[in-house]
């Protein structure tokens, strides 16, 4: 396995595993990096590919300069290396919302995480980022998105999850794929607030959604949150 680097907004690199077996035509991993004054990791990855991605995150910023361990909810693909992460970089802090930390990281995290609440921004000297609650949304009580307020990007996590190894970023129809992936995997905690809770994510008019696994995109983002949203609806029997 290898792990590509690619700058998909100013300063916000993807680093991308595609595993091959995890799904037909692969599945890739992906993590993100904000490089700003206090740079913020989205994701670690699992701990056995820790050491591809700290590789990949230290040809960017020297690991020891990571300042904030942030994922989108608590899984082994989101954070599993987070005390790696921690133990290479001694200022950085994880920082989640309050379920995750009251629930899973007070334990799970080999120093204490940083409580974010909803609506919370951390300013990373030169880029702002927003943490917002989704809770069960794509799944896990303690989900949560962040918004880099400068660019327009979204850090989406599981959202949109598709099959294959395609590009860093794509032009194409990413809801479609993420249907296809939804009836392989059936990985979304569906429910009467998964649709209300993507169209608050809509109504951010993000310019860039940064995808966990699958490709990123700079097209219609706030539109193929609205479709998902849609489609999410119909299948928990809301119309
Ligand atoms: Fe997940
Ligand atoms: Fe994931």
């Amino acid at each position: 396995m290898q792990t590509s680097t690619h700058e998909i907004a100013d300063r916000i690199y993807r680093f991308s595993t595609c595993v091959p077996d995890a799904a037909p035509g692969g599945f890739t991993f992906n993590q993100f990096l904000i490089d700003a004054d206090e740079p913020l990791l989205f994701h670690t990855g699992p701990r056995r590919m820790y050491p591809l991605v700290s590789q990949a995150v230290a040809r960017i910023v020297p690991l020891e300069r990571l300042r904030w361990i942030t994922f989108g909810h608590v899984e082994a693909d989101e954070c599993g290396a987070m005390n790696e992460f921690l133990a290479a970089a001694p200022r950085a802090e994880v920082a989640h919302g309050a379920v995750g930390c009251m629930v899973s990281l007070d334990d799970l995290c080999d120093r204490p995480p940083r409580k974010l609440a909803d609506g919370e921004v951390i300013d990373l000297g030169g880029r702002r980022v927003r943490h917002i609650d989704t809770p069960h949304v794509p799944h896990n009580w303690e989900a949560r998105v962040l918004f880099e307020e400068s660019t327009g990007t979204l850090f989406c996590g599981d959202l949109f999850t598709h099959a294959g190894n395609g590009p860093a970023l794509t032009d194409g129809d990413i809801v479609g794929p993420a249907l296809a992936a939804e009836e392989l995997f059936h990985a979304t905690a569906l429910s009467p607030v998964t649709g209300s809770t993507i169209r608050r994510l809509a109504a951010l008019e993000p310019r860039t959604l940064a995808l966990m696994h699958g490709s990123s995109t700079h097209t219609r983002c706030a539109e193929s949150l609205r479709l998902l949203a849609d489609a999410y609806d119909l299948m928990v029997g809301k119309v």
